[in-house]
């Protein structure tokens, strides 16, 4: 009997490895390993970092509605490898050159549907992680269908530590948590409540990017690239396990992605390294975007911006024209807001104009200049900008004549209230007006519930829209921000005009919320930031609103160092200069940091890293011998030391460092800072002192 039972477990052991079918690739290094495995007709990988499993076996494909038939026994029809090693030059960037090296495995499915359908799975192995993605090629009996359902999951290996945002496919402004996986969905009960348009899903959902932290020190980053004409992807972690699954922001009607063969998915991206500096310098997702199609990008110019913006989040002026719309009608004590004053009027853009000419700043970004903003917030209303339409008192062609003059150009906001088809019938009109004008570049915004009534923010619908936005500004010359939209996956490789994306918690929640945690600034780069630039607005010098409105608790949470440190450790080739001009004027010693940081690099170098902790980075100038460094920490006061190696050897260079005084600290001294001027060589070592919430910045000039 006992025989039998042994004789029965080694036939069973046989059929199923002979029904299993496993291909692999491994990345140039050979660290990161992908498995694939067909299993009882069923696709799934797996993958290993230095041999050490990573992700367990995690599945693979889709169901289509009205084919229940689709994938239910695949069989390999053909597989086949290759190598690729180039590298191309971004147009703006980190680094003036990416390497593009990478193994790829391609899997041929076809099941066995009385009339059968193919898959393909292409993987793409680099040194720094794996990116694969689903085609549907041309084939008789797939044609247009819908997914219902995407079952892409990813097994991860333990009860690793997240940083997450709760899942929701309108909004990806949260506060970021960190904790155990098994945690979710106990602390996601706890939302933020300052948050417009919040559809949070409940259950262990999460956003990507998702930072992944595991105990025995490797880090992960799972998200997706080139997300184009397809909804934007969370994840829901299956109760008591590991395993996050695939779950796509539905349409008005609950349908996930209208398809059309021959088409494909964005990529799924899983970043790995036990670096995490490396996670942070991957250049993975921009590798899996599409090379640029904008042939002449002479438009695109990455600046530094000042603007009427902060004014109407801190309650002194208004979008509106009668005075009534800021973002903080009271204080958090409940006060009312001092006296206020449309903020965009022709007087008060000169002043920005001149501010920028000055100090050599490239744009003004002015809202509220054009009508609309009565009835702008909540209404869930299609007809409230024309996006053409100036307020009486803003010259719309008078202050572009006058920027282009001092050589600067008007970043034109265009709030839709999150009427999309409002837009979509305006765009071109839009879009003719600022380029007749010249000015250079819009904000576009998205704050308010969808229209189409019913879509997300995040789903197939809308994620078409953001992409025509870009791409018919190129068509225009016109360079892109966009706040409110989905988050970022790389498409500004493919389109170099979308200059960056707000889509996270941006400074702005510090002005009328409780704001962002000190530690908030050291998780974007390791989340948010994974997809492409952020338009966070740093440079606040005036940390505490009390300032202007007497009694007032918010803050940002943050010293003034640390605000300086912001323009190298969350990277965009638009910065805005946010505070006000008063401001900068009253600490000019600080703000010639401002006034000197690039924007746009040769190289960078990400000196140190824990994600939720400290960053350091340092980035050499576009076309100079100069480098930039910023340091920042989280509510812990802490020393790092920056090692030049990175410098030119046998070079001398003067470094500038902006630090926080020995007392500084967010809450209590947040805006005493030191500097000091030393010359320093690529033997230097420096240690830096960071107040609790602090940060250091440093400018090194070559001699
Ligand atoms: C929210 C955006 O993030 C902010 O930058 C803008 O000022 C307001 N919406 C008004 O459009
Ligand atoms: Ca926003």
């Amino acid at each position: 009997m006992k025989k039998l039972g042994v004789l029965l477990a080694l036939l069973l052991f046989i059929s199923i490895s002979s029904n299993a079918q496993t291909q692999t690739s491994s990345s140039p290094n050979g660290k990161v390993n992908l498995s694939f495995t067909l299993l009882n007709g069923k696709a799934s990988y797996s993958l290993t970092y230095k041999g050490k499993q990573v992700i367990e076996e995690s599945s693979l494909g889709f169901k289509i509605k009205d084919m229940p038939d689709f994938g239910n026994s695949f069989t390999v029809i053909s597989s086949d490898k290759k190598s690729i090693s180039d590298s191309w030059e971004p147009v703006w960037g980190e680094v003036k050159k990416i390497e593009n090296n990478y193994n790829e495995l391609a899997i041929t499915l076809r099941d066995n549907a009385t009339k059968p359908h193919v898959l393909r799975i292409v993987f793409k192995v680099y040194n720094d992680g794996v990116g694969f993605r689903y085609e549907f090629p041309q084939q008789e009996n797939l044609f247009h269908f819908i997914i219902e359902e995407e079952l892409t999951s990813f097994n991860l290996s333990g009860d690793h530590k997240i940083w997450w945002i709760p899942g929701d496919f309108d909004t990806n402004e949260y506060a970021y948590y960190t904790s155990k996986i098994s945690e979710i969905a106990q602390m996601a009960k706890k939302r933020d409540g300052a948050i417009f348009t919040a559809t949070p899903i409940s259950g262990a959902f999460v956003q990507t990017p998702l930072m992944i932290k595991s105990a025995d020190g490797i880090y992960m980053n799972i998200h997706e690239a080139a997300l184009i004409n397809y909804p934007c992807m969370d994840l829901k972690f299956d109760v008591g396990t590991f395993d996050a699954t695939t779950a796509l922001a539905p349409d008005a009607v609950g349908n996930l992605a209208y398809m059309r063969a021959p088409t494909h998915t964005p990529w799924r991206t899983i970043v790995v390294s036990d670096d995490a500096r490396e996670i942070i310098g991957s250049k993975m997702i921009l590798n899996l975007n599409e090379p640029s199609k904008i042939k002449d990008p002479s438009f695109i110019k990455p600046m530094k911006y000042v603007g009427i913006w902060l004014e109407m989040h801190l309650g002194v002026s208004t979008w509106d024209y009668a005075g009534q719309q800021s973002a903080s009608d009271a204080t958090s004590d409940g006060k009312a807001k001092t006296k206020v004053k449309h903020g965009a009027t022709t007087e008060n853009t000169k002043k920005y104009i001149d501010f920028a000419a000055e100090n050599g700043f490239g744009g003004v970004l002015v809202e509220g200049w054009n009508a609309g903003w009565e009835d702008w917030f909540g209404q869930w209303k299609e007809d409230v900008f024309d996006f053409v339409t100036p307020y009486p008192d803003y010259d719309v062609k008078g202050l572009n004549q006058y920027a282009r003059s001092k050589g600067v150009g008007i970043i034109t906001h265009l709030e839709t209230s999150g009427s999309a088809t409002n837009f979509e019938r305006y765009m071109d009109t839009a879009y003719r007006q600022m380029a007749y004008y010249g000015s250079p570049a819009f904000k576009s915004g998205y704050v308010g519930k969808i229209i189409p009534r019913g879509e997300y923010h995040d789903g197939q619908w809308m994620i078409n829209h953001y992409n025509r936005s870009i791409s018919k500004a190129a068509d225009y010359g016109l360079m892109a921000v966009i706040h409110e939209p989905v988050r970022p996956t790389g498409l500004h490789r493919t389109y170099p005009n979308f200059m960056a994306a707000e889509a996270a918690r941006g400074q702005e929640f510090n002005f009328w919320s409780e704001g962002n945690p000190p530690e908030h600034e050291t998780i974007l780069p390791f989340t948010r930031l994974m997809g492409g630039p952020m338009d966070y607005t740093p440079g606040i010098f005036k940390i505490k609103k009390s300032y202007y409105v007497p009694g007032a608790k918010e803050q940002v949470h943050t010293t003034l160092s640390k605000q300086l440190a912001l323009y190298l450790t969350l990277y965009s080739p638009v910065q805005m200069v946010t505070d006000l001009p008063e401001n900068y004027l009253a600490k000019k010693d600080a703000f010639q940091f401002i006034k000197d940081v690039a924007v746009d690099w040769d190289d960078t170098k990400i000196l140190l890293a824990e994600p939720g902790d400290f960053l350091a980075i340092a980035r050499k100038a576009k076309g100079t011998n100069n480098w930039f460094v910023g340091g920042i920490t989280d509510e812990n006061a802490r020393t790092l030391t920056v090692d030049f190696s990175f410098l030119d050897k046998g070079k001398k260079y003067e470094l500038t460092v902006y630090k926080d005084a020995p007392d500084a600290s967010w809450d209590e001294n947040p805006e005493a800072y030191v500097i000091e001027k030393i010359t320093i060589t690529n033997k230097t070592k420096l240690k830096v002192n960071l107040a609790r919430g602090g940060g250091f910045a440093m400018s090194v000039f070559m001699k």
